[in-house]
């Protein structure tokens, strides 16, 4: 079977998502820009590759031959990171240099993991514009990240086939692996359930729309809900 690959594969959604193809006989190539820091990821099926999803010669480098790319990477894993050393450009720059990179190599399909700030609320607002849904400090990520989505759409007619699978706030990293999942658009359901996603279940998702891609150039929610989830 042809290969996948992860950048940002050291992450918390990459590691999932390198699990999942793995374990459905893919090999993976997992770009992550320092190996030594993940000397775990070397596994069999796994080739570790250092690279900045920033730089479209690395990416075109990195990925001919392969069915497909997942763009798992985040400039910020947490608050207690801050935003000094954010580029408000971080996600296009990535959005170019993933489109421009697959393009060169002849790599058709890429599957972007979004963010659940620039989902709509249920008064038609995105998420972030909300500062009793979303915490106003994170706000610049959350606008970074979007900029991104919109070079996706900018992009839309290009020859890379992409979609963005975004998961709802709650996205738990200690969840279990159900299989399922649910697709929405760009507004989550607003029934008094609780959308939520593990990473297990997102990185299914993410492998689904390689693998069989039926979404395309364009966004889509991916969850469930905790309470069909958690016993
Ligand atoms: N509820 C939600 O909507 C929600 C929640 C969480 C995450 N997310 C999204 O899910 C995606 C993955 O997040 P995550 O939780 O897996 O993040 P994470 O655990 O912080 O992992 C992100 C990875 O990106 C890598 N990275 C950072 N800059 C890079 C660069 N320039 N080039 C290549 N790799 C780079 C980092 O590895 P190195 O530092 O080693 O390079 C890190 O391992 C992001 O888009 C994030 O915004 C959404």
């Amino acid at each position: 079977m042809s290969g996948i690959v992860v950048f940002g594969a050291g992450g918390r959604a990459g590691r999932a998502v390198t699990a999942e193809a793995r374990a459905r006989g893919f090999v993976v190539t997992a770009v992550v820009r320092d190996p030594a820091r993940y000397p775990d990821l070397d596994a069999e099926g796994v080739t570790v590759v250092a690279g900045d999803v920033t730089d479209p010669g690395l990416v075109a480098g990195v990925v001919g031959g392969h069915a497909g790319a997942v763009h798992a990477v985040s400039p910020f894993s947490g608050p207690e990171q801050g935003f000094d050393t954010l580029d408000p450009e971080f996600f296009v720059k990535a959005a170019d240099a993933l489109l421009d990179g697959l393009a060169s190599a002849g790599v058709d399909r890429l599957v972007a993991v979004g963010l659940a700030a620039n989902l709509l609320g249920a008064d038609g607002r995105p998420v972030m514009d909300d500062p009793l849904a979303f915490p106003p400090g994170i706000r610049p990520f959350a606008l970074a990240h979007t900029a991104g989505l919109h070079r996706l759409r900018e992009r839309g007619d290009g020859p890379v086939d992409w979609v963005m699978l975004t998961p709802p706030g709650f996205l738990d990293p200690g969840g279990a692996r159900t299989g399922r999942y649910r697709v929405g658009g760009e507004r989550l359901p607003d029934d008094g359930r609780a959308p939520w996603l593990s990473y297990a279940d997102l990185a299914v998702a993410v492998v689904d729309e390689i693998e069989r891609p039926v979404r395309h150039r364009t966004r889509v929610s991916v969850f469930n809900y905790r309470e069909e989830t958690v016993e």
